[in-house]
């Protein structure tokens, strides 16, 4: 028997979960809904539209609600569909604060729905390599952590540059970036820096740098800019960098390509020898002796594109847990209101 699902929002991403469930065994889309009528004029025949998410919910066939509209309008559809009965996948971010998930969360546990977030960004393939580094302790002891994303043409769409649906890249991408990492580093955050920037839009964010210091001693940097502005042929870029007393890792790209790398003794002390670079002298910055950089291949992980739908069909059923549990979106959530303080003050906040 096959578990049927409701997309509320129609767009982008609605879309999105369509195509992925339409291939995946034990799934099937019985409805859609968005309130801009114009959405569903392609919607497959065999699937109900709506245009109210009430009428969808009242449809008793459909077992689970995905939540994929604007950032803004999540509360309310996941109270309704909670009251409904209805299980939900909720979009991400969840909520636009603390207050309102645990206002979520109250009602999902009052009418004993199944709840959880599409931060599905969990099984992306960079990602899962430094975790991989990470979990296995390939670098020692790590001091540092740095993921980036920068977008070479400015852009910023649709709703993502008006504050009140919820815009601005902290609550796009910032949302999964600051997820991966703490889902990656097991240990406390003891604090918290961030520089957030309208570098060209009026009302959100479009670049932020934000350092968190952990209980471990690890400090993880997070950057983002969409201003980035370049002629590279990607358009985009994406880096990982990972920094231990055993080595280094670097990874570009979605699809990672690095090493890591290692030298084959300590060079604490030698004799400064001085090479010329085109901005003058150096001694640290010069080659290495031949024969101290050794690299090894980035471990091996292979993700793909609905693993996410697949752990939730199988926990559905009751056979193992959601990857995505509501105790980690509200650390995250409350870690991105300590950015937001940090970055309005200009100070660092304790946290955790
Ligand atoms: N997990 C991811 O990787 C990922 C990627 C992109 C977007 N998203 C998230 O998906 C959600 C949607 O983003 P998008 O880019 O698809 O936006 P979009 O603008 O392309 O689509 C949103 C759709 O929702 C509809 N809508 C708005 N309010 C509604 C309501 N109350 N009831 C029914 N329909 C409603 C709109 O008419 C629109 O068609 C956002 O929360 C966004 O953060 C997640």
């Amino acid at each position: 028997m096959s578990i049927k699902f409701g997309i509320i929002g129609y767009g982008f991403m609605g879309h999105v979960h369509e195509e992925m469930l339409a291939n995946l065994d034990g799934a099937q889309v019985a409805g859609i809904c968005d309130i801009d009528e114009e959405q569903l004029k392609n919607v497959k025949d065999g699937i109900k539209r709506y245009v109210h998410a009430e009428d969808m919910l009242a449809n008793p066939d459909i077992d689970v609600m995905i939540v994929a509209a604007n950032n803004n309008q999540h509360k309310e559809l996941v109270l309704k569909s909670a009251k409904a009965g209805k299980d939900i996948i909720c979009e991400k971010p969840a909520a636009l604060s603390v207050a309102d998930l645990d206002e979520m969360v109250k009602a999902v546990n009052e009418y004993g729905v199944k709840f959880t977030v599409h931060q599905q960004r969990r099984y992306d393939r960079d990602f899962r390599v430094a975790k991989e580094v990470y979990d296995r302790k390939l670098l020692g002891e790590l001091y540092t952590i740095k993921s980036s994303l920068y977008g070479f043409n400015g852009n910023m769409h649709d709703w993502h540059i008006f504050i009140e649906e919820g815009g601005g890249m902290l609550y796009d991408w910032g949302v999964h970036l600051l997820d991966q990492i703490l889902w990656m580093i097991d240990s406390n955050i003891k604090t918290v820096f961030a520089d957030m920037r309208n570098v060209i839009n009026f009302e959100v964010d479009d670049y932020f740098k934000i350092i968190l210091k952990f209980e471990n001693g690890i400090t993880a940097e997070v950057e983002l800019g969409t201003y980035y502005l370049s002629d590279k042929p990607d358009w985009f870029e994406r880096h990982w960098f990972m920094g231990g007393n055993k080595g280094s890792m670097y990874l570009d790209g979605f699809k990672p390509k690095g090493k890591l790398v290692r030298t084959t003794r300590l060079l604490q002390n030698v004799p400064g020898k001085k090479i010329m670079t085109a901005s003058g002298p150096t001694r640290s910055f010069g080659e290495p002796s031949p024969g101290l950089i050794v690299t090894e291949n980035l471990p091996e992980i292979y993700t793909e594109h609905g693993d996410y739908f697949r752990n939730y069909l199988k926990a559905w059923k009751g056979e193992g847990e959601f990857l995505v549990k509501i105790p980690e979106i509200r650390r995250v959530l409350s870690l991105m209101e300590a950015v937001r303080e940090s970055a309005k003050t200009g100070h660092t906040v304790d946290f955790e």
